[in-house]
């Protein structure tokens, strides 16, 4: 079992990478969390439907006392209201300040559980056992939380650490193959932000071959969490070094936010945003015009996007509107190297706009 540290404000935490360590979630959560009377996984019917069952198994083999509640699927229902069905749930089931939550399920199970934890009772055990790509290599590391309003995403949200998160690339095997490779964008991102093997292993290899291979995958999950932790535990809030993760997000969220989240999946969008960034990269010369083609082409490597339609002066207009704006710049996070990145507040207009124009004549 590999064990990944994360250092948060108000205490530290581990994460847990194991291929089948679903079967023994039970064991190793009464090892870390002890004999908790009452333990409460929240989940969509996708997730409880193909894994409930084996994690119910498993915990009540440990001899904790369990109970399942769920929320409806997808990103519509990531908002209060939710929260505040599952909080009566949790009262009629007598829970109490003793509960354990469990987030079983992708980013938006571990952003509405991590939140509902956050302030149930004033708060409550939380862990995570994340079963997308996108969930077990970044929505669960880091102790953020979210529900999105009518006039926005992610509008209200704690910093909530978990007790611990429970990886197993295991459960992978059912995800839907665009879900998949959305979240391989992610992790892809992590090898270019700093870790160059990473990249080289996820470029060289098919998402068939890699499917297929369990190995593979629990050693590229490890690393994609082994960063990201080392990020977000020296920088928790966000105020610094946390922002080299939004590399590709400048330009990712605009599109998204553009086309209404419809078009894009998540990681679909930011795999735009590093091409994006990439080619601004090279125009500014900050990378080399071979480093930005093998990042591109490792990138589009991974299988057709959703293609870009927008103008590119609209993209303009929204960046100038967004909170990665400061003090009137927009901040892009662009590639030294594969393996490193650095933060530019000065790329030229015409530089922004002709990288998302190209984006529109790319084929994948
Ligand atoms: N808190 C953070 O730091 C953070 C970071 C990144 C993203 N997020 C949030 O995460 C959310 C996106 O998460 P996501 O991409 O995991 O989407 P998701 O939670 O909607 O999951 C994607 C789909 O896969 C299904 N699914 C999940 N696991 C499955 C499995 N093992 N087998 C079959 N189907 C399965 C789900 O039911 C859903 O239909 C967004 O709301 C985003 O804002 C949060
Ligand atoms: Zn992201």
């Amino acid at each position: 079992m590999i064990r990944v540290e994360v250092t948060a404000q108000s205490r530290a935490y581990s994460a847990f990478i194991e291929d089948g360590l679903l079967q023994r979630a039970g064991k190793t959560l009464t090892q870390l969390v002890g004999e908790h009377k009452n333990v409460f996984v929240v989940s969509v019917p996708q997730v409880k439907r193909r894994w409930g069952k084996a994690l119910l198994a498993s915990l009540s083999s440990a001899g904790l006392r369990t109970r399942m509640i769920q929320m409806p699927d997808g990103e519509t229902h990531k908002k209060l209201s939710t929260i505040e069905k599952l909080a009566g749930q949790l009262v009629k089931l007598g829970a109490n300040r003793d509960a354990l939550l469990i987030a079983f399920g992708g980013g938006i199970v571990g952003d509405v559980t991590g939140l509902l934890a956050s302030i149930y009772m004033r708060g409550v055990d939380l862990v995570h056992i994340p079963t997308t790509v996108l969930a077990q290599v970044d929505a669960s590391i880091g102790g953020k939380n979210g529900v999105n309003l009518s006039l926005g995403k992610n509008l209200l949200g704690t910093f909530y650490p978990p007790r611990a998160v429970l990886i197993d690339p295991a459960v992978l095997s059912t995800l839907p193959q665009r879900e998949f490779r959305a979240g391989l964008y992610e992790v892809l991102k992590c090898g270019v932000i700093g870790n160059p093997e990473l990249f080289e292993r996820i470029r060289s290899s098919s998402i068939r071959d890699l499917r297929r291979n369990n190995e593979e995958i629990e050693w590229i999950i490890a690393e994609a969490v082994r960063l990201k932790s080392e990020i977000v535990s020296a920088d928790e809030r966000e105020s610094g070094l946390r922002r080299v993760l939004n590399f590709g997000h400048t330009i990712g969220h605009a599109l998204e936010a553009e086309s209404k989240y419809h078009r894009f999946l998540h990681g679909e969008a930011v795999a735009w945003g590093m091409i994006a960034a990439t080619q601004m990269a090279a125009a500014v010369g900050t990378c080399n015009a071979q480093t930005a083609q093998e990042i591109i082409s490792a990138t589009l490597g991974l299988g057709p996007l959703p293609t870009v339609t927008v103008q590119p002066r609209h993209i303009l207009n929204m960046l100038a509107s967004d909170k990665k704006v400061k003090n009137g710049r927009i901040h892009f996070v662009l590639p030294k190297k594969i393996g490193e990145v650095e933060i530019v507040d000065d790329v030229p207009e015409r530089v922004i706009l002709d990288a998302v124009g190209a984006l529109r004549r790319m084929a994948t």
